[in-house]
């Protein structure tokens, strides 16, 4: 039975080239998204320029059974030894500008989806026993607390926090966690978010093929936490130096510089 890498969120960004580093590793892959035109554009051209086979599920992950209905059909196809929870929205605007809707959405996909898919996906790993990998996209925003972007952060510090806790259940089995957390990376994500970045914080970006390279490369070496750049690990170790309401209310004023 083959091997099969899911990646949730492959149309476009980190997911996109998290796809395309994989496929050049010989993983062969099953890209979740909703754009089906990008799906077939991406697994044609990954058939095309790699020896791996390559699929595609069309799902909204926010539909009612979403989870459940792309486990069953992964698995059809073989045997799941990598998940990548890598579909991920966000909202910049005030709390109460913000629809109820859109909040729900957020902890929807970012947190409650990531849970079930690795609920599902671990059993099927611990079954097949093969040396397995469940890889989560957090975000600097999981650690630093943002203004107007409260939900987000918090359904990345629960992603976060709840792979924390079931890395330590899963530490002695084959199943490996790893969650990465970028800071800014260029892609769709910003214009979805209702961010204007601002010149500074596209020349303090990274690419979204740096990060998915990065982001494989800490999966592979078993890492449970790595956040993505070494300025971003600069920042990190500052806040785990200062006073959290200075290093957090430090942090809010220049982040302000980010965005229009
Ligand atoms: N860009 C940043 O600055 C940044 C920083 C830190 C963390 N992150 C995290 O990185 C991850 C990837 O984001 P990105 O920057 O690569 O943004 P992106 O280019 O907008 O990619 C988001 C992906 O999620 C998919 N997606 C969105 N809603 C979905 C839904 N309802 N059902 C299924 N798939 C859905 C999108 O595909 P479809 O639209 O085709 O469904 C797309 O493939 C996210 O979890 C994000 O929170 C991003």
């Amino acid at each position: 039975m083959k091997s099969f890498a899911i990646i949730t969120g492959a149309s476009s960004g980190i997911g996109k080239e998290m796809a395309l580093d994989l496929a050049a590793q010989s993983h062969n892959l099953i890209l979740v998204a909703r754009r089906e035109n990008r799906l077939i554009e991406l697994t044609t051209q990954i058939k095309q320029d790699f020896n791996v086979e390559c699929e595609y599920i069309v799902k909204d992950l926010l539909a009612p059974n979403a989870a459940n209905e792309v486990y069953e059909q992964a698995i059809k196809s073989g045997r799941i030894n990598i998940l990548i929870n890598n579909a991920g929205i966000g909202y910049q605007d005030k709390f109460l500008d913000t629809s109820w809707e859109m909040h729900e959405n957020i902890i929807k996909l970012n947190s409650t989806v990531p849970t079930q898919l690795s609920y599902l996906f671990s059993a099927h790993m611990l079954e097949h026993k093969q040396s397995s990998h469940i890889l989560n996209v957090a975000s600097l925003a999981a650690i630093f607390p943002i203004k107007n972007l409260s939900v987000y952060s918090g359904s990345k510090a629960y992603l976060k926090h709840m792979m924390d806790s079931l890395y330590f259940e899963f530490k002695d089995t084959n199943i490996f966690l790893t969650t990465v957390s970028p800071g800014g990376v260029i892609t769709e994500f910003a214009e979805n978010a209702n961010q204007k970045p601002t010149e500074f914080a596209n020349k303090h970006s990274k690419s979204a093929r740096d990060v998915a390279s990065l982001s494989i490369k800490a999966m592979f070496a078993k890492k449970r936490h790595y956040i993505v750049g070494v300025d971003n690990y600069m920042v990190y170790l500052l806040k785990r130096i200062l006073p959290e309401n200075l290093f957090n209310s430090t942090f809010n004023s220049i982040f302000k510089n980010f965005f229009h």
